[in-house]
């Protein structure tokens, strides 16, 4: 079977089947989750194979010659795509490890406080949890609606309540339950009046919105190259200012710890770190599959699915179409508190369906959350309109 490039594939909405071919997808299952996990195209998932094959050539010559370099040209194209120096921008497993290494070179203390959100990414929460109940530290949660009607409420939410013992706060670009795309700049700049620095969690934002890390106001900005972007998983980026590289440090030190910033996240053990050389073909193959045109359809075709599916079933989709990306999240039932009976749904829908979508409790309340990628027509959500209205009758 040959498998269409990129280039050769419309950057618009092309046909499900041809744009399938170029990942390595099951055409059997209806895949409605790319922002968990991403989908590797297979153009990406060779460049990754080439580079294991490589290492496994000579793994002492490269690891002690050829490896150093390699990571900082890697950070030179992320710097390119997403702003900033290629000093200020490090590799590292994923969003998680970022997050867990700024909350671990934190010097917080008893008095101190964490403040974040109540859409936080829930590993992301527990990490914040247990950091404060190690240092004595306290968490402050700012309950932002679940369904937000604008990017003001979200900042008023958020900004009313940083106050003198703030040490951090730590927002999502993307939020990972209500799919929604937070204001991080206007936020930043109530933060920065309080005096309180800023790590954002993009985990979704790279590939799914273009954004400047330097010029969101951040301290910190991390995100995943192997959601949106086609980066082979395991590839996350993490951008800090440089008056916070002298404190930065990643969650697993190693040989580079005591040389500085950059060189502390470049080595953190003996891995594998073939996705990280990939991350320039993944973004290539993003820009090959349309770019900003990609990203636009995504949104477009996320918020008419979100509209078809809501009227359908009587549901609410969080925020209005202007804090959306290329997801949406939708509200199914409300006073609904039970994981187990989530869980049930979804695993209902992949075993009778075939059809990969979350389905979670959030905020009380029984909710879904679609993705839309390239790979994906409207009919995909008609088909899955369909099945959810006769799962939940
Ligand atoms: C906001 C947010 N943060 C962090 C993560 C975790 O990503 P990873 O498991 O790649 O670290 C996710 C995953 O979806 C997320 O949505």
């Amino acid at each position: 079977m040959t498998s269409p490039s990129p280039s050769d594939l419309s950057p618009n909405r092309i046909d499900r089947e041809s744009a399938l071919r170029a990942f390595e997808l099951d055409p059997d299952v209806l895949h409605l989750n790319h922002g968990s996990y991403g989908a590797v195209p297979r153009e990406v998932r060779l460049e990754q194979d080439g580079w294991r094959a490589k290492i496994e050539k000579n793994p002492t010559g490269f690891f002690q010659d050829e490896y150093p370099p390699l990571m900082r040209a890697g950070a030179e194209k992320v710097a390119r795509r997403f702003g900033g120096k290629a000093t200020d921008w490090v590799f590292c497993e994923n969003a998680t490890a970022a997050v867990n290494g700024v909350l671990q070179s934190l010097d917080l203390g008893p008095g101190d406080e964490i403040l974040t959100t109540s859409h936080a990414y829930g590993a992301v929460a527990k990490a914040m949890a247990l950091t404060v109940e190690r240092r004595g530290a306290t968490l402050s949660v700012a309950d932002v609606p679940p369904l937000p009607t604008d990017d003001e409420e979200v900042a008023d939410a958020i900004a009313a309540h940083l106050g003198p013992r703030t040490r951090i706060l730590v927002i999502d670009h993307i939020t990972s339950a209500t799919a929604l795309v937070f204001p991080v700049r206007r936020i930043t700049e109530r933060a920065r009046a309080a005096g309180v620095p800023v790590l954002v969690d993009g985990a979704h934002a790279p590939g799914q919105v273009a954004f400047d890390a330097p010029s969101l106001g951040a301290d910190w900005y991390t995100g995943n190259a192997h959601k949106w972007l086609f980066a082979p998983r395991g590839c996350g980026v993490l951008w800090t200012h440089p008056k916070r590289q002298g404190i930065t440090r990643p969650p697993v030190l190693s040989h580079g710890t005591d040389r500085g910033y950059a060189a502390a996240f470049d080595w953190t053990g003996t891995r594998d770190p073939s996705p990280w050389f990939c991350f320039e073909t993944a973004a290539r193959v993003h820009d090959g599959f349309g770019g900003e045109t990609l990203r636009a359809g995504n949104r477009t075709l996320a918020a008419e699915a979100a509209e078809e599916i809501a009227s359908n079933l009587g549901a609410a989709i969080a925020g209005p179409v202007s804090m959306r990306g290329s997801m949406a999240a939708l509200l199914l039932k409300p006073n609904f508190d039970d994981p187990e009976g989530a869980a049930a749904y979804r695993r209902r829908l992949a075993s009778e369906h075939r059809i990969m979508v979350p389905v979670y409790v959030f905020a009380g309340a029984l909710w879904l959350r679609i993705s839309a990628q390239i790979y994906n027509a409207p009919d995909d959500y008609s088909r899955l309109a369909r099945a959810c209205r006769e799962m939940l009758a």
